[in-house]
């Protein structure tokens, strides 16, 4: 099968299509015909040696959509020519990949394959951090950072479904416009206005951060009591400065979670609650994929520079023929 590799770790030109041996499903496994793979951030943070490289290289991908190839021993769920879209723990730019069969949903009607592999790394991980561990509950106002990421997207339209406020802040005013669009009740654009400032009478039920840094001083002071700060990265700098007495006054909670290594059955209960509470709002319409734009896998370099640059609204994802 052809593949994209990293080959060392460095800049996108060390991402090359290479030939590769076919996975063979093991014991729970199914092996995918991919049709499409969803870019993540973290492909990028890999591909630069920021986690523990496979020094025979590693394709990377965190999630695909495409047909049942074969069913490996013990699975029972999927039948060869389903259609499923599923998170994986790697591998994904690439014709072929295997997956724990629980990891799998079904792709929703008349949704492409280029969008429903869009789906399961942003609502799995907003489903898990905004709504299991976060709480956000009807009524309640949410406040997303990097609101016109993949994640962005998926958390401000989850939100509005589920009756929550969703508010969100964005790199420029294309940006916030469209955070507004699909939900938000106000996008503040963090380059032209404070968003502590701009958001200062809104009581902030729960945050979801990826940015850290001098972020999370002004993300405690919007807080409301009980408020809960849940962070899935730090893009802008892992070390803050925390106000304890600002912490026990509102009884804030401060978490954080990494859904890529978590175990398979976290992973497998997650999928099944997400298909049961999430699924049905693709069918009915109150989820939509967003999708920026989509580049075939050999321009897998290109498809990650264009997510480095930050120019995108929602998500990048490879098709595979
Ligand atoms: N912990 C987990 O389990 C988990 C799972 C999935 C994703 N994530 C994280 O969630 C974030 C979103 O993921 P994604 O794949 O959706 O990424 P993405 O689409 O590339 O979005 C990231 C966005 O963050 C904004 N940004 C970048 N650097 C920034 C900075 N220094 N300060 C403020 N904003 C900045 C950019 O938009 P602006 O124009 O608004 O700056 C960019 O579009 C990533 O950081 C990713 O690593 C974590």
């Amino acid at each position: 099968m052809k593949a994209i590799k990293i080959t060392r770790p460095g800049d996108s030109s060390v991402l090359e299509l290479q030939e590769q041996p076919t996975p063979q499903p093991q014991s729970g496994q199914l092996l995918i015909r991919v049709r499409a793979a969803g870019i993540n951030r973290s492909d990028i943070h890999q591909r630069i040696g920021g986690y523990k490289m496979d020094p025979t290289g590693q394709i990377p991908g965190l999630e695909v959509a495409g047909i049942v190839e074969q069913c490996g021993p013990n699975t029972s769920r999927w039948q060869v020519g389903d259609s499923v879209c599923a998170l994986i723990s790697g591998g994904g730019y690439a014709d072929y990949v295997t997956v724990d069969e629980r990891h799998c949903l079904p792709i929703p009607p008349n949704m492409t394959f280029a969008e429903a592999a869009s789906l399961p790394e942003t609502i799995l991980t907003v489903w898990s951090t905004v709504f299991r561990w976060g709480h956000l509950s009807d009524g309640e106002n949410l406040l997303v950072h990097g609101g016109s990421s993949g994640i962005g997207v998926t958390a401000i339209q989850l939100a509005k479904a589920f009756g929550a406020n969703a508010y969100a802040t964005a790199g420029s005013d294309e940006k916030c416009a469209f955070c507004e669009q699909i939900g938000a009740i106000k996008c503040i654009n963090y380059k032209k206005e404070d968003f502590e400032k701009a958001l200062t009478d809104i009581e902030i039920n729960v945050i979801l951060d990826m940015v850290g840094g001098d972020y999370t001083p002004k993300n405690l002071r919007l807080l409301a009591m009980d408020g809960r700060l849940m962070f899935i990265n730090a893009m802008q700098g892992a070390n803050s400065q925390i106000h304890i007495p600002t912490l026990m006054q509102k009884r804030i909670t401060i978490s954080g979670s990494m859904l890529k290594p978590r175990d398979a059955n976290f992973k497998a209960n997650l999928t099944a609650d997400v298909e049961k509470q999430v699924w049905p709002l693709l069918t009915n319409g109150r989820l939509k994929p967003v999708i920026y734009r989509t580049f075939p896998l050999s321009e897998a370099a290109k498809a990650q520079d264009l997510m480095a640059s930050s120019e995108h609204i929602g998500k990048i994802i490879l098709e595979v023929d």
